[in-house]
This record gives structure tokens, C-alpha cells and sequence, in this order.
């Protein structure tokens, strides 16, 4: 079935260039030097994740326990889970992935990596750990090396807790003396350093000269090395990088100047910046907004004339959101319809 002949919006996939930008990622983190764990909050999908397996990314990274039991259950092993475990029904569910898996969380209170020693305990299972390190980004970590080193020392004397070393995010060669002195404090005090796990999509050099030991990327799988090239008209969207893209029909001509499709924020999620995305079959027409149900389209710029039932495959700006939204995933190759996958990973915000 060619993807025009799908029912709209429908979210489209192309095999080929995914593959590519897995393959390109890999291959760049091999030439570095650095490990890769590839982050699947991306695409959510068990199959994408084992080809980044499959490519050289040592384990996964899940933010949320619902991806990871998603990957679990379909055969995915070491997992690295970037969040901080709260509550009893999570530290639960941690616990019994960690009967099967290899399971390493980051923490950045005693608050947190109690809750889970506790549960862990319980259950008779080990939970590794990584001390979470704000490097500026004003999110979760703890906020400096001797609070760290602290960290580290009392997860250390917690039950079925095992210590294995640092993780923060992003990668920024600004916050090499905080990294070298929390490294320093901790090879002082024999706390492990196994491994050390900086993240970011283009960042993977960063991490390399941070001496980091792994590095975290999610969003490649849908940009390419976009963010490591330097992004090129139209933020770097384009077919032969971005594989992620949404088919949707023209329901509305209402003027010479303006088209409504039937992509609206409840398919895109909201656009975070402009240019809000490019139309594939006509980069001259602009999406000028959307609203609930409804996508607002410039004509003005463009020559062609268009039809109600046209069909505009729009790659959006932010394609992970994309991938939230949709009960089906459609896999593609030169645009004729692979597979169309129900798309477990969907609204796993658990
Ligand atoms: C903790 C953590 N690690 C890694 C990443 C990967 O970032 P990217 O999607 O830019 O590759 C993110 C992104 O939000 C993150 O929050």
C-alpha cells in the first residue's frame, strides 16, 4: 500500500533513513571512542531500540518505568533508567524488572535511593545506581562534587543498592572542573566509577573529552547528525535525514492563500519553534499555525494549486512528541507500507 492510500494523519516512518541515522550515530560514537546508549524516550519502540543494539549501543536509557517494562518485556536487557524512582507503586515495578534485567537508576537524594533500597531489599533484588550531577541544567542532580561524594558514600551502605558510578546531562565542556573534582572525590574515597554516563544528541564529543565512559543520545534516530553538522535551512529538516514524518489530507481551500489540513496540535503536539515544520511535496507552502484539530497552511508562496484530498506529508519539528501522540506507527520504504505497528509506548508517562 503506498502511504498516501492510509487513512490521515497517519504517522510515517522511513526504514531507510532511520536505519542511516543509526547506523551514522553509532559509527561517529565508534570513531570517538565513546560508548553509546542509545535513549529510546525517542521513538519508543522495542524494535528500533534492539537495531540500536544491534548497531553498538550498549544497553538502553528509559525515563519512564513504562518504556522500560515495553523494552523489558521484549527481550531489552541493561537498562539505564535517567529519572528519580518515587513512590511505593514505582519502586515496585523497578523491583520486578530488576528480577530479570539489569536495571541501573540514577538518584540524586538519600530520599530517593532509600525508597528504593527498601523495596529491593524486600523483593531480594539489586538495583545499580548512579549519582546524579547537576551540570547546569538546572534539572535534577545534586549540586556539587562533595555533595556527591556524600551521595555516594550512603548509597553505598544501602541494601541491594549497588553504587556504579556518575551520570549528569547535559554534556558541557563548562562543567569540566565540577566533573574532574567529583571524579577526583570519588577515586579518593574507592566509590566505583564503572561507569560514567554524560547525554545529548551532538554532544557525544563533549562527553568523550569529559573522559565520560558512556554517552546518552535519543533524538538521532529522527534528526541524523543534524545537531553535529549544524542544521541547514529549515532547522535541518529534510527527507534524507528526518525519517519521522505525518501524512494529512487537505480538508478546506477557503481562500487562493490558505489550506487547512487535518494535522492540528492534537497530531503535533505543539510545534516549539519555528519554522513549525516542512511539507515535503511543496516547501513553499508554510505551515502558518495550528489549532486544536485544524492545520493552517500559507499558500501564498507557491505556484501549484491545491485540492480538497490532496495529500501534504509534513515532517514535524519535534518528532518525539509526534511519536506520544499516535496509536500506530506506520513503517515505510520508498513510501509503500511495511508494517503498521500499535504503538505500545504511548502515553507511558508512568
Ligand atoms: C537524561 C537525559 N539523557 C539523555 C538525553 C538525550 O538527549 P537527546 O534526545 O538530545 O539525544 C536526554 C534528553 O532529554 C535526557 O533528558
Amino acid at each position: 500500500m503506498h502511504i498516501y492510500d492510509l487513512d490521515t494523519p497517519a504517522v510515517v516512518i522511513d526504514l531507510d533513513v532511520l536505519e542511516k541515522n543509526i547506523e551514522e550515530m553509532a559509527a561517529h560514537c565508534r570513531g570517538l571512542g565513546i560508548t553509546l546508549r542509545g535513549h529510546t524516550k525517542s521513538h519508543k519502540n522495542p524494535e528500533i531500540a534492539k537495531t540500536q543494539v544491534a548497531a553498538g549501543s550498549q544497553g538502553i536509557v528509559c525515563q519512564k518505568l513504562g518504556d522500560a517494562e515495553n523494552m523489558a518485556k521484549n527481550g531489552l536487557d541493561d537498562v539505564l533508567m535517567t529519572y528519580n524512582i518515587v513512590g511505593r507503586q514505582k519502586v515496585r515495578r523497578l523491583a520486578e524488572l530488576a528480577r530479570f534485567r539489569r536495571m541501573t537508576v540514577t538518584v540524586d537524594s538519600l530520599a530517593v535511593a532509600s525508597g528504593i533500597s527498601e523495596q529491593a531489599n524486600l523483593d531480594g533484588v539489586t538495583v545499580g545506581v548512579l549519582i546524579e550531577l547537576d551540570t547546569d541544567g538546572n534539572r535534577t542532580g545534586v549540586l556539587s562534587p562533595a555533595a556527591a561524594e556524600e551521595l555516594a558514600v550512603q548509597v553505598q551502605e544501602l541494601p541491594s543498592l549497588e553504587l556504579r558510578g556518575l551520570m549528569t546531562y547535559p554534556s558541557r565542556l563548562s562543567s569540566k572542573p565540577v566533573i574532574q573534582e567529583t571524579v577526583e572525590r570519588f577515586t579518593n574515597r574507592g566509590l566505583s566509577l564503572e561507569i560514567i554516563s554524560g547525554g545529548g544528541t551532538g554532544e557525544e564529543w563533549e562527553s568523550k573529552e569529559l573522559g565520560f565512559t558512556e554517552h546518552r543520545s535519543g533524538s538521532y534516530v529522527y534528526e541524523g547528525l543534524s545537531r553535529i553538522q549544524g542544521a541547514q535551512g529549515n532547522d535541518g529538516l529534510s527527507p534524507e535525514r528526518c525519517p519521522l514524518s505525518v501524512v494529512t489530507t487537505v480538508v478546506s481551500v477557503p481562500t487562493a492563500d490558505r489550506l487547512v489540513v487535518d494535522g492540528s496540535m492534537k497530531t503535533f503536539q505543539l510545534f516549539p519553534t519555528m519554522p513549525w515544520g516542512l511539507i515535503i511535496e511543496d516547501p513553499n507552502l508554510k505551515f502558518s499555525g495550528i489549532s486544536v484539530e485544524h492545520g493552517h497552511v500559507d499558500s501564498s508562496g507557491t505556484d501549484r494549486k491545491y485540492s480538497v484530498g490532496d495529500k501534504l506529508t509534513v515532517i514535524p519539528t519535534y518528532q518525539e512528541g509526534v511519536t506520544n501522540l499516535h496509536d500506530e506507527i506506520v513503517w515505510a520504504r520508498n513510501d509503500e507500507v511495511v508494517r503498521i505497528w500499535r504503538n505500545e509506548g504511548r502515553g507511558k508517562v508512568r
